[in-house]
């Protein structure tokens, strides 16, 4: 049981004195009947509730898929630049949402963003292994060695052990790679590239797990995951 003015706070719809001043002014219905006390206590899955006409639509958790934008920081809040949190739509904005997992600055692509702390550590938990796959554009092409080299596993700068990868060809006139690793090192795709006399010129997270980027996505757009995208195995 929570209380009234935490659970319409909780779901976005306000500041929580603004909420209150809601409730006040009589703007919150609880089962179609009006309810001005503040800390009334409901379960909010078991009853309507709703703000000037408008049923709120009660969920413990948010699940969000981004198509992250090139510039856009990985972060929830920081005062000088924009982070992915800013970018999401008021409809989806509320507090202690925070990317799972960090893209570059400079990535673009797939990205999930919740307030589910256990969620995220199912999927960015070394011990899990979640595959993550990327679009990798390099400025020239890889030849079979530099292909083995990083499937069976690269040494990168600094002498950090990577674990083998899987490396495909999409396009290899334009240089155009597709790689798979189970790990999220610091710049580990670009340190990888560079482990081959490579340099990464763009980067896009295509799947983490079974999940896919959602192509009817436009870069800095966003929308909750379906039930069964929240569930699809993050393991493989
Ligand atoms: N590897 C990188 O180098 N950068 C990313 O953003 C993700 C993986």
């Amino acid at each position: 049981m929570e209380r009234l003015d935490k659970i319409l706070a909780s779901q976005g719809a306000g500041t929580r004195s603004e909420v209150r001043k809601m409730i006040w002014a009589g703007r919150v219905t609880v089962d179609g009947e009006i309810c001005r006390s503040i800390d009334r206590r409901l379960e909010p899955s078991e009853h309507e509730i709703a703000v000037g006409g408008v049923p709120l639509c009660y969920r413990k958790y948010l699940y969000i898929m981004m198509n992250k934008p090139e510039g856009a920081v990985s972060a929830s809040n920081d005062s000088h630049v924009q982070t992915v949190v800013d970018l999401l739509p008021p409809s989806l904005r509320r507090k202690g949402l925070f990317p799972v997992g960090r893209l570059d600055k400079d990535t673009t692509g797939l990205l999930i963003i919740t307030d589910d702390g256990a969620f995220a550590h199912s999927v960015t938990s070394p011990g899990k292994k979640v595959f993550k796959t990327y679009r990798a554009t390099l400025d020239g092409a890889l030849d079979e060695a530099d292909m083995r080299y990083l499937s069976e596993g690269a040494v990168i700068d600094g002498g950090e052990q990577c674990l083998p990868a899987q490396v495909a060809v999409l396009d290899g006139e334009n240089f155009v790679y597709e790689i798979k690793i189970r790990e999220g090192k610091y710049h580990q795709i670009k340190r990888m590239a560079q482990s081959v006399g490579r340099r990464v010129v763009a980067l896009e997270r295509t799947a983490v797990g079974a999940l896919t980027l959602d192509p009817a996505l436009d870069r800095g757009e966003a929308r909750e995951l379906t039930e069964r995208e929240r569930t699809l195995p993050l393991t493989n």
